[in-house]
């Protein structure tokens, strides 16, 4: 090995280690934020004994941790739950499907109103009257340790 060769090996040799020197904290970085949005995905939004009456709606607010760009940031948001006869949960996205307004439980008519354009929903989330195109948006539901929590919100 000549001279030349030699030092162009080296340089290869210190390219490579300077490019894993670079390279190896952001595959951590972006390790780790996936290991966070996979362990975040399930929010604890109340108590499962909470004040919630069997097969009544209530709206119920809860905090979840955004990632936005490098920043994160508590969030509130809010929910409508409805607690089964059998002890499961119903949770609805309070956005309509129609236009994503803020609707509202009517407990006289059992339906679930959206003041904007008259979109109505049974208590199943199945539409019932107006333009929205499909059901109320639902949460994958679980309880653990008697807390109620989310998972991914499931589009119809
Ligand atoms: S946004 Fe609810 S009916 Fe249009």
């Amino acid at each position: 090995m000549n001279r030349r060769n030699f030092l162009a090996k080296l340089t290869h040799f210190f390219s490579l280690a300077l490019g894993a020197l670079i390279a190896l904290p952001v595959f951590r970085f972006l390790l780790e934020s996936l290991k966070e949005q996979s362990d975040s995905s399930w929010v604890s939004i109340s108590s499962a004994d909470a004040n919630i009456a069997t097969d009544e709606f209530v709206q119920i607010s809860f905090k979840r941790l955004v990632q936005n760009g490098w920043t994160r940031q508590l969030v509130e948001e809010l929910v409508w739950v409805r607690k089964k006869a059998d002890g499961s949960f119903i949770v609805f996205n309070p956005h309509c499907t129609h236009l994503g307004c803020a609707f509202g439980w009517n407990s006289n008519s059992k339906e679930f109103q959206c003041p904007c354009h008259g979109g109505k929903f049974d208590r199943d989330g199945k539409r019932i009257a107006g333009p929205p195109p499909r059901p109320l948006d639902r949460y994958e539901t679980k309880v653990e340790n008697n807390v109620l929590k989310i998972g991914k919100l499931m589009k119809a």
